[in-house]
């Protein structure tokens, strides 16, 4: 195990009927204003933004609206945030919605504090150092941007897709109330699940050694996800199982799944962000395609985390070594099928034609991975692999 230093100051306040509790919370910190920044209708149709502007009356919170945040968010719209923010004079921004919302309500809390370019923060060119208090209703348990520093933006006129943080992106005070997440379409939980499987195995297979604890952490929340993923899409009210996907969300992405490891792999979400910056595709039913093929390209540097990661999470034990790593990479993508997520980037509507132009984003921050660095060429690879 490696030396860590865990630091998450992010409160989480979890449960059935719990939206009551953000105005409080947020006047805790002496907000008066804040930009309430949300996506594009579903708070407005299920009840969600009645809940949250009743609890910022009761706190004497001012609301300033800021709607129509995209799935994979927009850079322009991240702009106009700031502008808003700024010429309302918000001295908080509080996001009511998923990653998309977050990620774009982190950006905006940061760009309002900077002189320059907001867009400077992305791909680790430069760290915010400050940023107007963020607070966030999370409405889709999927990212873990509720209890983690990190956000992503697509640049659209550029055509990237690019990671920030820094830990005044913290958000202060986070509420998971899962009951609110049954008005979310099937396809929506499948990419959520998707996602969070994809966050533990980022963490899982970045090649550390000798770390059980943290190893039977990350199967136990990919064998939760399983077991409760199928059942929302019967079942999309069943209150506990919302619950224990919620929290597999937040933990598979807040820092408490990465002690002692390398810092995690990541090369697959890199490649996906790819994928979303060329098309729009969402984040998860882009991982479900990504995340097989890279497996199958990098096992070989890494084969008893594949071992183990069949045997514990699939019950694989029979056959040779090779044979049974291709089978729980079988195994995961059945299950990705189950839910619905697409197989392949052709399934996908790609054109195989995009494929270099794709490698060539994806490569576009450097090195991709942790145990296995990949160059363009091995991103290419793994895109036909995913073709
Ligand atoms: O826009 P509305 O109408 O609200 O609809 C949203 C959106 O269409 C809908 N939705 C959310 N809550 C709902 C609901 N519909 C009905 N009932 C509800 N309760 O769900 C759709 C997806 O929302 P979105 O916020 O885009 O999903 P998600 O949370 O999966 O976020 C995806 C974004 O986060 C980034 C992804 O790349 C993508 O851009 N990521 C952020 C990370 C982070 N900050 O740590 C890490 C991740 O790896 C990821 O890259
Ligand atoms: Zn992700």
């Amino acid at each position: 195990m490696n030396n860590f230093v865990l630091h998450n100051p992010t409160k989480i306040i979890f449960g059935k009927d719990t939206i009551k509790e953000i105005g409080p919370e947020m006047a805790k910190f002496g907000v008066k204003k804040a930009l309430l920044v949300y996506g594009r209708a579903s708070i407005k149709k299920n009840g969600v933004f009645e809940q949250v502007s009743a609890s910022l009356q009761m706190a004497g919170i001012n609301a300033v609206e800021f709607g129509g945040i995209q799935s994979n968010p927009v850079l322009s719209k991240v702009r106009a945030g700031i502008d808003l923010a700024r010429q309302e004079g918000c001295d908080a921004v509080l996001a009511v919605g998923g990653g998309s919302v977050y990620d774009s309500s982190k950006a905006i809390a940061a760009g309002v504090q900077y002189e320059g370019d907001v867009w400077d923060f992305f791909g680790r060119r430069k760290i915010p150092a400050a940023a107007l208090p963020i607070f966030g209703v999370l409405t889709i348990s999927a990212t873990g941007s509720e209890m983690n520093a990190l956000g992503v933006v697509t640049n659209e006129d550029a055509k990237r897709k690019w990671p920030f943080t820094s830990p005044v992106l913290y958000p202060k005070v986070s509420v998971i109330d899962p009951s609110i997440q049954a008005t979310l379409p099937a396809h929506q939980t499948a990419n959520a699940a998707v996602d969070i499987i994809a966050h533990v195995m980022e963490l899982y297979f970045d090649g550390t050694e000798n770390n059980d604890v943290m190893d039977e952490y990350s199967e136990g929340i990919i064998r939760t996800v399983i077991k409760h993923a199928p059942i929302l899409l019967a079942d999309p009210a069943n209150y506990e199982s919302r619950a224990q996907l919620a929290w597999c969300a937040t933990l598979a992405l807040n820092g408490s799944n990465a002690p002692g490891r390398r810092g995690g792999d990541f090369a697959s979400h890199g490649i996906e962000h790819a994928l979303s910056a060329w098309n729009d595709i969402a984040h998860g039913a882009g991982l479900a395609i990504v995340f097989p093929a890279w497996m199958k390209y990098v096992y070989k540097d890494n084969p008893q985390a594949f071992l183990r990661f069949g045997e514990k999470v699939f019950g694989i034990i029979e056959g040779g070594e090779e044979e049974r790593i291709l089978a729980a990479i079988d195994a995961l993508q059945k299950f990705f099928s189950r839910l619905g997520a697409p197989k392949s980037m052709r399934e996908a509507g790609y054109s195989k034609a995009d494929l270099p132009a794709i490698a060539e984003i994806a490569a576009g921050l450097g090195l991709l991975g942790n145990k296995k660095k990949l160059s363009q060429a091995d991103i290419l690879a793994i895109l036909e692999l995913a073709w």
